[in-house]
């Protein structure tokens, strides 16, 4: 049987994966689903803005969200949603009464660029227990307004309720592929992570798969550096392609 340890070696093994097990048990992070159902709020960052991930200010062209803080998986600085595209469609709003149920559905592809710092009791208190006010263990707080996204982006009915905006939204989301979906997925400029915040503060993969390589780590846990993923655009202008292709090669041959 796998439990059944017949020497030191195997032991010490045994242990050390008895205690992998558990510090992932024991982790206070939101281990949620691809797609799933959350609420959706907005805030406003200013244009440019280098938020929580350090991913680079041209982001902000396009549609970002910062994702309540057990979810986001990090009290600080960047955590693995760091990067993720999330495709969000709007229900339902409950505030209004009676709930407002738009007669078109709106969807919009977002990277997640920021930290929405865990509450007692606002939309971004989710945790592994306890759901928001809303009944939901996620929020993703949208960059709005924004350039990148229509004034009229979400469904009103002011002549009836006497107001536009209902603030909180009921929401499903869906996990994509950001270089495919996202609006900035295929602009050097928006993906990456600032250079000059150095590697300990900033990661914003241009398209996290849950790979080591390509998705942070959570920063409060301190379990290890980043993938680097400071912007290489302006780095690459620098050095010449040729330059690349020895280098790697060179590496390939090293590591033989
Ligand atoms: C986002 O969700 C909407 C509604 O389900 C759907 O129509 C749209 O195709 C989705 N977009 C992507 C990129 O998955
Ligand atoms: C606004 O809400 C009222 C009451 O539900 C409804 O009669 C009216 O058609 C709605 N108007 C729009 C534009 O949705
Ligand atoms: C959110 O939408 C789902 C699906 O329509 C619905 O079952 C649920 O009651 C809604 N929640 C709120 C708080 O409106
Ligand atoms: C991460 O590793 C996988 C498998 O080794 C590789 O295919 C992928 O290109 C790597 N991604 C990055 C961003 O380095
Ligand atoms: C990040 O910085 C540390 C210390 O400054 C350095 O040792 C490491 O090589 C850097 N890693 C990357 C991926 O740039």
């Amino acid at each position: 049987m796998f439990c059944n340890a017949h020497d030191g070696l195997m032991l010490s093994l045994y242990l050390l994966l008895c205690f992998a097990f558990q510090v992932l048990a024991d982790s206070p992070w939101i281990d949620y689903p691809a797609d799933g159902t959350a609420t959706m709020t907005h805030y406003t960052i200013p244009d440019g803005f280098v938020a929580a991930c350090g991913c680079n200010g041209d982001s902000t062209k396009y549609p970002t969200a910062a994702m309540s803080q057990m979810a986001y998986g990090s009290s600080n600085a960047f955590g693995p949603a760091c990067g993720k595209c999330f495709n969000l469609t709007l229900l339902n709003s409950y505030t209004g009464s009676p709930p407002f149920l738009p007669s078109v559905v709106k969807s919009i592809v977002i990277k997640v660029t920021d930290l929405c710092p865990l509450s007692e009791a606002g939309w971004c208190s989710g945790t592994k227990t306890k759901k928001n006010p809303s009944g939901q263990f996620i929020n993703f707080d949208l960059a709005y307004p924004s350039r990148a996204i229509p004034d009229d982006f979400f469904p009103s009915n002011e002549s009836y309720y006497g107001y536009k905006d209902f603030g909180v939204w009921n929401i499903t989301y869906q996990t994509v592929d950001c270089l495919k979906h996202w609006a900035g997925g295929r602009t050097p400029a928006a993906l990456g992570s600032v250079t000059n915040l150095g590697n300990e503060s900033v990661c914003c993969p241009a398209n996290p798969t849950g790979n080591l390589n390509d998705t942070c780590p959570s920063y409060s846990d301190h379990n290890r550096l980043p993938p680097d993923t400071m912007t290489s655009y302006a780095r690459m202008l620098a050095i010449p392609s040729t330059l690349v292709i020895i280098f790697v090669v060179a590496h390939l041959f090293q590591l033989e």
